[in-house]
């Protein structure tokens, strides 16, 4: 890509749509049931509420919904539409993409690529990777790419994972950047561990868990470590609005916070106020939804964004087991300040149904 088709391409998000299903549990109800202590799964983990899909409602409706969402918001013509592609590890079939599930909800056909994109929870990331590149670079010849992230994400019942449990999707209209301009240039760490995976043909993740948060650590401090460069720490993150993370549970970013910042040589008060004020807050909606997997650290960002003036950063650390890790950087264009997208969370949060554990058991089938 040169420097001239970036230019002439100005590039990133044209708009935002979430969606989380229709039910959800606290963490409370689910320590009374599994015999846990609830600050285990509270303060411990950092845990609120966990996004239940009920037996009839799953990925493809959570993908759908966003995008309808995301469509509408941008306004654009469909035919504009030039590529779809979903990141996913809610895998609906081994070879038919769940790109041509929503295709068909959507009435979305012709000149479009369309595609599934699977790296654990950093799928979402690389299908927005991918829809820059293509644009920035010239292939797109002006169209725009509609861009998925979504999942269910459960564990088997009892598994130390399952407070973390969540679902939900975020859908973007990758075009001009009215939202956020998305930096071309980005920070990559991978390193091939089974950390967490699952099997073809099973149901559930299997889970290393304290091999995951080291693994997520040491991607964390790797990717901040390159994006600083040679810089001043303290001067390169004073320049970002907000530092949002994948969340797979609250207090796994915030120890990954810590790994980067004993990294750079920070004290704790001086890593907690980073926390606190850059971090912390871009994580209120991940709560509230719990693990989405790859559309986690996509509703951080969208949580981030919204409110931000024209030139505000924000950076985006992406993880996905196996492992995957990105670390991209945004700009807020002029639409992020009234951040339309909160009336998706505002509306899915109105209408949604807590479950009691007894209604839990019932659809997870004990
Ligand atoms: N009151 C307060 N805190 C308590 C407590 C109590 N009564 N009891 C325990 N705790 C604390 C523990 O001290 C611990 O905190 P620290 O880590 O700060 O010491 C915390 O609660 C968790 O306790 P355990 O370590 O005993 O928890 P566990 O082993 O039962 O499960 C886990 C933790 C392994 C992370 C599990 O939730 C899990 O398997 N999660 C899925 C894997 C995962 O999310 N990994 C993250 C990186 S991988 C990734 O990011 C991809 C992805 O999305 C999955």
């Amino acid at each position: 890509m040169s420097a001239h088709a970036a230019a002439v391409t100005p590039t990133g998000i044209a708009s935002i749509g979430l969606h989380f299903p229709p039910l959800a549990m606290s963490v409370e109800e689910l320590a009374q049931l599994r015999g846990e202590d609830p600050k285990k799964y509270t303060l411990g983990l950092g845990c609120k509420e966990m996004s239940l899909c009920p037996p009839d409602y799953g990925v493809v409706e959570l993908a759908t919904k966003a995008a309808q969402r995301a469509i509408r918001r941008w306004g654009g013509d469909r035919t504009r539409l030039g590529m779809l592609a979903v990141g996913t590890e809610t895998a609906v079939d081994m070879s038919r993409p769940l790109s041509a599930w929503v295709a068909d909800r959507l009435g979305l056909r012709g000149a479009v690529r369309s595609y599934e994109v699977k790296h654990a929870c950093y799928g979402g990331t690389l299908a927005v990777k991918q829809a820059t590149e293509w644009r920035m670079s010239g292939a797109a010849q002006g169209k725009a790419a509609l861009v998925i992230a979504a999942d269910v994400a459960l564990y088997e019942q009892g598994d130390p994972g399952e407070p973390t449990q969540g679902a939900g999707a975020v859908a973007m209209v990758i075009d001009e950047p009215n939202v956020a301009a998305i930096d071309s240039m980005s920070y990559p760490w991978s390193e091939p561990e089974f950390d967490f995976w699952r099997p073809v043909g099973t149901s559930y993740p299997l889970v290393d868990g304290p091999l995951s948060l080291e693994c997520y650590k040491r991607a964390a401090e790797n990717c901040f470590k390159a994006l600083v460069a040679k810089r001043n720490p303290e001067e390169a993150l004073s320049e970002l609005a907000a530092i949002c993370f994948h969340v797979p549970f609250p207090k796994m970013v915030k120890k990954a916070v810590f790994r980067v910042g004993e990294f750079f040589g920070w004290s704790p008060e001086k890593i907690e106020e980073l926390f606190r004020d850059k971090v912390n807050p871009t994580m209120v909606w991940n709560s509230l939804c719990g693990n989405a997997y790859t559309a986690s650290l996509w509703i951080s960002v969208a949580n981030a964004l919204k409110g931000l003036a024209i030139g505000q950063r924000v950076a985006a650390f992406s993880y996905g087991s196996g492992f995957g890790a990105e670390l991209l950087t945004l700009e807020a264009g002029p639409m992020a300040l009234a951040g339309a997208w909160e009336e998706d969370i505002e509306e899915d949060l109105a209408s949604r149904q807590q479950v009691t554990a007894a209604e839990y058991e019932t659809f997870r089938g004990t």
